[in-house]
């Protein structure tokens, strides 16, 4: 009989020391609130608006039960294979701009997470190390997260879409859900805007965050390395964050989705589709892939979960693209949950830089690890062997049955 994952010693050394001290993500968040300054933890946690976004999310995945079954005692296998390449699981890191925030040097923790937890990482076109830094620890499990920089017919877009290529980026991930910039409310009263000027009370934050302070010695102040070339002069933070604050917008049309196509010969996904009907323009622009999203409730309040919407999008979009899902996924449960809905991978942002701020630069891998496992489990209980058993495993979606 195999050892339980979480059985006595099923697990050594700094791995246990994790494992007991954050063995889910309600305590990894928990953890992390305690480490780091709060107008870092606000930005991570907060959504837009009220937070009514962030709570939907939650709700929708919340009221999806999955009905175990038993009687096959085959061990079940979380192995996944999305746009050709195979991962070790059908959970991926979702990008996250600024990510070095809440954890100075989150970047490459994260690009090694991916690495050893064979992955998929998203990394953002605002993240803190730049993508070939990323490529050369993660390799092929690389994906770059774009935001559009419209200027002088795109220039810095293509550039950066021609430096995946040459990088070994194996996705492109064009976000869509950020055509503005959304109000962040706990951003403004914690005076996180551009130009960052620190306060009595965030000098305090920091000074009183000593593990934050640490690895902010260690790995530097917080920067957008992708872009840093792109501006002229010395890249100072307050010049490539005004940089991308005047050039920068998070969204594209679908004709310049359609001229990604043309040029780039890897998987092309969007992110941020909620709509049956972006789905169909999505497909007609030609990508690979959808990537189901409200942004984790951070761009418009009102937005529905992507829990809501994804059986529909599945049965408009009709197997014509790959569907992957974010926003709100906490565990292995969730994973499933997505993958029920129709789904064949499901991606999580806030958990991984909870994790890297509640356990330091190993927290990404220890998180995915945990996530994994959660999955495996989930899995076993509901009569699901292999990823593709997953659409078939028996759902109760709020009142719906579907035996
Ligand atoms: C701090 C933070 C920064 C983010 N930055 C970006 C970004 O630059 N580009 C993007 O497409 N999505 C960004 N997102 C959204 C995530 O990619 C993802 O959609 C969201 O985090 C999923 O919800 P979850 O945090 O509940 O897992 C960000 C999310 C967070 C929490």
């Amino acid at each position: 009989m195999a050892k339980s994952a979480w059985g006595p010693g099923s697990r050594s050394g700094r791995a246990a020391q994790m494992t007991y001290a954050a063995p889910t993500y309600e305590f990894l968040e928990d953890r992390a609130r305690r480490r780091v300054p709060k107008f870092a933890f606000d930005f991570v946690q907060g959504g837009t608006g009220a937070d009514w976004g962030v709570e939907v999310n939650r709700r929708a995945l919340d009221a999806i039960e999955i009905v175990p079954r038993y009687g096959d005692l085959r061990k079940a296998d979380p192995a996944a294979t999305l746009f050709g390449r195979n991962y070790s699981a059908p959970i991926g890191i979702a990008p996250t701009g600024m990510d070095a925030l809440i954890w100075p040097g989150a970047t490459l923790s994260l690009a090694r997470a991916a690495k050893d937890g064979d992955i998929p990482y998203i990394t953002g076109t605002l993240a803190n190390s730049t993508m070939e830094e990323v490529a050369s620890v993660a390799g092929g499990n690389t994906w770059l997260q774009l935001y559009g920089f419209p200027r002088d017919d795109h220039k810095v877009t293509f550039d950066m879409i021609a430096r995946a290529k040459a990088a070994g980026v194996t996705a492109i991930v064009a976000t869509l859900d950020a055509p503005v910039r959304a109000k962040r409310p706990r951003d403004l009263n914690n005076r996180l805007v551009v130009p960052f000027r620190p306060t009595p009370r965030t000098v305090w934050e920091v000074a009183t965050a000593p593990a934050w302070s640490m690895a902010l010695l260690r790995h530097g102040a917080p920067k957008f390395a992708n872009i840093d070339r792109y501006v002229e002069g010395k890249p100072t933070l307050d010049r490539v964050a005004g940089f991308v604050q005047k050039e920068l917008v998070g969204s594209f049309s679908w004709e310049e989705i359609a001229r990604m196509r043309r040029v780039w010969d890897g998987a092309l996904i969007v992110k941020g589709v909620l709509h049956p009907d972006d789905a169909v323009s999505a497909v007609e622009a030609g990508v690979d892939g959808i990537l189901v999203s409200n942004h984790g409730g951070r761009q418009s309040d009102a937005a529905p979960s992507p829990a809501d919407v994804l059986p529909i999008i599945r049965d408009k979009v009709d197997g014509k693209a790959t569907l992957l899902f974010d926003s709100g996924v906490r565990s292995g449960l969730d994973v499933a949950r997505a993958l029920a809905l129709g789904a064949e991978a499901a991606f999580c942002g806030r958990a991984f830089l909870y994790a890297l701020a509640a356990l330091g630069d190993d927290g990404g891998s220890h998180f995915a690890g945990l996530i994994r496992e959660e999955f495996a489990v989930t899995m076993a209980q509901s009569g699901a062997w292999s990823v593709s058993d997953l659409p078939n495993v028996t759902i109760r979606h709020r009142d719906a049955y579907s035996a």
